[in-house]
This record gives structure tokens, sequence and C-alpha cells, in this order.
């Protein structure tokens, strides 16, 4: 048989975290063990029927069955744009400010091919979401990494970034609320970026996938809700978690419009748009929002409780994250990230992710998603204490 060989930038890129845990879990699954997963953000929930059913009407129009192309359909940056305004406060052009995507990972892993040319620097936390990284790397730029660290509240340190690095850097990175911490920011930090990035001349990409899921109150500020982001920065947003719609791939991207024009014109090359029906669905999303997502919250806030007070309870120490649904806790003593999630999955039957797997500084840390229901993270708590406290 042929060998083909990767190119470069493949070469770079280390393989797809969540590929190989589920492979482990398949593995598992295939010896009959009853695994509790944690691992994949992936809701558990079932689409809403008012998602389900937009989408069948829309179906049925064969308005729907050609072919999208870049900005998509009218209605739906229209419905994006009243949302936006009713959440965030910031006004969004439906025409100018307003992309969609094909889910947010897309646009976010799109991004750095419109701005980045071979050599520049992307600025990007560690740990993360592994498309900053990897999007970087395909555009031919380096990453420098800013790490999160506990110390500091997991938001990066914008005065220790490397000199050097930071005079070549185009671009950066920032996610709150955050995967895989469950950090949070308020609006003084996103200011700050804002102004860090003016004065550097920086693009800033804001990652916003969990800005819906806040708890005990908490509302994640949007990055234009800071005076100035609109020069600087693009945000990406996703239906995937707050309507529990990842398989369907719906997200957008919105702000500064010449940052929207080069991301459409990266995307007119290489997709064809969301399916026209899928838009009109995501439109009945919008308009459902608030009945919507304050009984996903309430699921999402039972369940972190559950997990974070059971393993509180058998002697952890473990902080509740005030958004996002994963739950990030140290391994336990002479454990590292790897080695535990091995010993998690071997003994207890619990898929983790390990912390390492989102980049070096998330090594000593593991990540619990809360994708499975109270009953199941009772159990998980149970197994955890007699099979490995
Ligand atoms: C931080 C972050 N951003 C973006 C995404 C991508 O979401 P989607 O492509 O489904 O919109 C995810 C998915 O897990 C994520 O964790």
């Amino acid at each position: 048989m042929a060998h083909f060989e990767r190119s470069e930038r493949l070469k770079k890129i280390p393989p797809y975290l969540f590929v190989e845990i589920d492979r482990a879990k398949k593995k598992a699954r295939d010896e009959g063990r009853d695994v509790i997963d944690l691992g994949i953000g992936d809701p558990d929930i079932p689409t809403p029927n008012f998602v389900i059913d937009a989408m069948n009407k829309a179906m049925r129009d064969p308005k729907t069955h050609r072919y999208p192309l870049d900005q998509g359909l009218p209605e739906f940056r229209q419905a994006v744009s009243k949302w936006f305004k009713r959440r965030f406060g910031a006004e969004m052009d439906p025409d100018s400010e307003i992309l969609p995507l094909i889910g947010s990972k897309e646009g976010i892993a799109h991004m750095p091919l419109a701005v980045i040319n071979p050599g520049d620097v992307v600025l990007v936390p560690d740990p993360c979401y592994p498309p900053y990284k990897s999007g970087t790397y395909f555009a031919g730029g380096e990453a420098e990494l800013m790490p999160l660290t506990e110390k500091h509240h997991f938001l990066p340190d914008l005065r220790a970034i490397n000199h050097y690095a930071l005079h070549r850097a185009k671009m950066m990175f920032i996610n709150y609320p955050n995967n895989p911490t469950g950090a949070v920011c308020d609006k003084n930090f996103l200011k700050d970026v804002v102004a860090f990035a003016a004065k550097h001349n920086i693009i800033v990409c804001h990652d916003a996938a969990y800005s819906e899921m806040g708890y005990d109150g908490y509302k994640a500020p949007s990055i234009f809700e800071a005076d100035g982001a609109r020069d600087v920065a693009i945000e990406f947003h996703s239906l995937s978690k707050t309507f529990n719609m990842t398989g369907w791939r719906l997200g957008f991207a919105c702000g500064n419009r010449e940052l929207i024009e080069l991301l459409g014109k990266v995307k007119s090359n290489i997709d064809s748009g969301v399916f026209f029906a899928i838009q009109r669905a995501g439109i009945a999303a919008f308009e459902n929002y608030d009945r919507h997502v304050k009984s996903v919250i309430k699921i999402y806030e039972e369940r972190r409780d559950v997990l974070v007070d059971g393993l509180n309870k058998i002697g952890w120490q473990v902080e509740k994250p005030r958004a996002t649904f994963y739950v990030w806790a140290k391994v336990p003593p002479r454990y590292t990230s790897a080695s535990f999630a091995k010993d998690l999955l071997e003994k207890a039957d619990i898929v983790a992710t390990p912390g390492n797997g989102f980049g070096q500084h998330g090594e000593g840390y593991f990540r619990m998603a809360l994708t499975v229901d109270k009953r199941r993270i009772l159990e998980a708590v149970e197994r955890i204490k007699k099979r490995l406290a």
C-alpha cells in the first residue's frame, strides 16, 4: 500500500485529544464495562422541540435546499443582532458585522488563515481548546503560550508576555467562560485586553462559546461591552451548548467588519455556508432563548453541585465553576494528569479528560464534563470513593 507523507503542518499537530479518548472509551464499552462518560463536552439533553419543529418545516421548503453561501440568511443575521443587543447591549450590524459559521470551531480554526502569515506569532492561552493552536499552525503561525494558572484565576497575565514574542504577535485568542478551567472574567479584564491589543496592534479573537452557561446568577460579558473592542476584536458564538445543538453545526462570528469580511473570504473558498434550514432553526432558537436557557442552566447547576459537593465530601478540594459545564480539578498527589485519567477509566470506568491534553499548563489537572444526569454523577462519586480514594 502506498505510504503518504503527512504535510509539515499536520506533523506539528498532536492527535486530537477527544479522538484518542473516544477510542479508549469504545474499547472499555466493547469489553462490556459500564462507562460513565465525563469526557467530551457534548450535552446529553436533546435539542428542544421548538428548534426541531422549525427545522422540519424549513426542510420542506425547497428554497432552503440550495447553496447558502457565505453571508447566509439575512433573517438569521437579524435574529442574531436582535439577541445580541438584548443580551449584551451592543449593536451588531447584520449585514457587515455578523457571519454565520458551521459551528464556532470552524470559524475559530479558519480565522488565522485570514490574517496570519508564516512566522507571525499568535498569543494562545494554555491550557486551551485545541483549535487555537492547530488553526495557528495550519496558517504557518507560531503559538506563544499565555499560561493560565490558578494563582492568576486562570486569566492570562498580559504583563508577563515575552516582549520579543509580543513584538511579532498579530493575534490573540482568549476564551471566557473558559474551557477547560471553567474560569470566568469580568468586564474590566476584557477592557484591559482591548486596551492592550490596541496598544500593541493585536487582533483579539474572543471565544464566547459558553457565554450563556453561567451559574449563581453570573452573566458572562461580551468583549463588545468594552469600549474600543470593535476596532480590534472578533467574537465567536455557538448555539451548540446553549441549545443542545452540537451535531447541528451552527454558530456565528461578530465584531470588527474588516475581520468579518476577511474570515468570510477564507470561508467562501473552503465551504459554502450553513444549510438554510439550520439557519431557520437557529432563528427559532433565539426566539425561544429566554424560556429555554433558564431550564438548561438549572440542570447543569444541579449537576455541578452534586459532583463538586460529592467530591469535597470524600475529602477532595474542588471549586465550583461559575460557568461552563466543566469541573476542573487537581489530580491527587503522586498522579500525573495522564496516569490519573487512566486509573479513573481502568479502576472506576469513568472517562475524564487529562488536563495536559489541553496544553502543558494543564498538567496536574483533569476535567470532568457535566454531561450525564445527576444519578450517574452520584454513581461516579461513589466509584471514585470506593475504587480510587
Ligand atoms: C471553548 C470552545 N469553543 C468553541 C467550541 C466549539 O463549539 P461548536 O463548534 O460546536 O460551536 C467548543 C466546543 O467544545 C469549545 O469548548
